[in-house]
């Protein structure tokens, strides 16, 4: 039986995911996102033209490659009516490369509102949610009360929608939110004609046949280990489990079927929201790594909060997700400094040096311990695998021993082409 290899970040989400699953997705037969919703961006570059993938899975512009958008995901049938239509000048014949879990659950226009009123409420406590209702659809699914995708295909689906809608409208009444509902509810009703239209299909026995058929399979994260449920910065987190397991519960695959685990990383960090980031530098050099990454929110615009590398959470996130490779992104940005900083531990305010990332670590004053590696100080820009500059071969060679585990594959620019492999990924 073959296996199915897992895409993640190991970070706070946008660590260039989507640009990696297009470069790898001709070498699968099937793509599956296995968690989140349009809370993730997901951007592609090829050809001049840059995409932006929320709930499409980012093999979908590889047209022998089956998308499956999986049981573990939310779904929004108004933001996926609006990529699909983004993508019809691209001739994909997503109808028939693109299958839809029965068993996601569905996100509806008083989501959105509800995450909108718990934000409000919080008030200088605010988790930065990118407000597209994941946190509450997924809430609803969790108390047995949510709708999902293949509830669409029943008769009485307006039925179980009032039902929904009347629990969330006790909710919001208090909050005193206004909305126009009959509005939201003509937009999402169409947006649920528009999503009947494609194939939902029982996912699950789809992937388990694919393997056994000996197909290649990539289950595609969102977030990042750092934003998971139970591993990231609670509270600052997203609603769903963004690590390895996720993907055999979000597919309905068991942990034995499980192969490569893909681990990916900017070669810094950066943040997006709120929520404790030890090595984010509020200064100069952080405003440089803004402006030379262009590091700003693909599903939202906000400026992403940026940082060096972060090793204790590296190290974190490989443990929990059982990381087989590690792909560094965005190495070009680092061009820019002379120096280059890795933290490799935490000081914390008892003047302890750990590794260990603290469990208090969102009231915790952490500072962080760097060391310094000179910068390569040169382009990328057309660099491969023989011609990388010597400082970013020891760079590269500093952070595979301090973790671990290989890179096998470096990432200079967004395009498709700006990729070198050093090994081969699919084993
Ligand atoms: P994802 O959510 O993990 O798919 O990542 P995002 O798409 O939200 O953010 C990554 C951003 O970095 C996108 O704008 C990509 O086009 C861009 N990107 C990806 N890889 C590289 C790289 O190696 N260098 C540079 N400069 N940009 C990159
Ligand atoms: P991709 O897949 C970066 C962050 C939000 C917020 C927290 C909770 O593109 O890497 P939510 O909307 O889930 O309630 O937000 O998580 N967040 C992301 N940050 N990339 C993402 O997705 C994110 N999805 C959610 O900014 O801090
Ligand atoms: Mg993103």
């Amino acid at each position: 039986m073959a296996k199915v290899d897992v895409l993640l970040g190991l970070q706070w989400g946008d660590e260039g995911k989507g640009k990696i699953v297009d470069v790898l997705a001709p070498t699968y037969d099937v793509v599956a996102r296995f968690q989140g919703g349009p809370n993730a961006g997901h951007t592609l570059e090829f050809d001049g033209i840059k995409h932006v993938l929320h709930q499409i899975p980012s093999g979908i512009f590889r047209q022998k490659t089956k998308n499956i958008i999986g049981n573990g995901v939310v779904l929004d049938p108004i933001v996926f009516k609006t990529e699909i239509e983004k993508l019809q000048q691209y001739n994909l014949n997503v109808k028939q490369n693109l299958f839809i879990s029965k068993k996601a659950t569905l996100i509806i226009p008083t989501h959105r509102l509800l995450d909108q009123a718990y934000e409000k409420a919080k008030g200088d406590h605010k988790i930065g949610s990118t407000l597209k209702g994941i946190g509450p659809s997924y809430q609803d699914k969790i108390a047995r009360q949510g709708l999902r995708v293949g509830d669409v295909l029943s008769d009485n689906f307006k039925d179980k929608l009032d039902k929904l809608v009347a629990l969330h409208n006790e909710i919001l009444d208090k909050h005193a939110l206004a909305f126009n509902w009959s509005e939201l509810e003509a937009q999402f009703m169409e947006a649920v004609g528009f999503l009947k239209q494609f194939q939902l299909i029982d996912s699950e026995y789809v992937i388990n046949q694919e393997l056994k058929k000996g197909a290649t399979i990539l289950a595609e994260g969102a977030q990042g280990s750092l934003l998971d449920i139970d591993f990231g910065s609670y509270p600052f987190v997203t609603s769903s489990s963004t690590v390895t397991a996720g993907a055999c519960t979000g597919l309905g695959v068991a942990p034995a079927h499980i192969g490569e685990v893909y681990g990916i990383f900017k070669a810094y960090s950066t943040r997006v929201g709120s929520g404790p980031f030890p090595t984010e530098l509020v200064n100069e050099e952080g405003e440089q790594m803004r402006k030379h990454g262009n590091e700003f929110g693909s599903t939202t615009g906000r400026p992403r909060r940026c940082g060096w590398i972060d090793l204790p959470a590296l190290k974190y996130s490989i443990m929990i997700n059982g990381v087989t490779q590690l792909l560094m992104m965005k190495a070009d940005v680092l061009s820019i400094f002379p120096v280059i900083k890795v933290c490799t531990h935490y000081q914390l305010k008892s003047g302890e040096v750990t590794e260990v990332i603290p469990y208090e670590i969102v009231n915790e004053q952490i500072t962080p311990v760097y060391t310094e590696l000179p910068g390569w100080q040169s382009t990328l820009t057309g660099c491969t695998k023989d011609t990388m500059p010597q400082a970013l071969l020891n760079y590269i060679s500093f952070l595979e021993k301090e973790l671990a585990v290989p890179i096998t594959l470096i990432s200079t620019g967004p395009d498709r082409t700006q990729t070198i492999h050093r090994a081969e990924a699919r084993k």
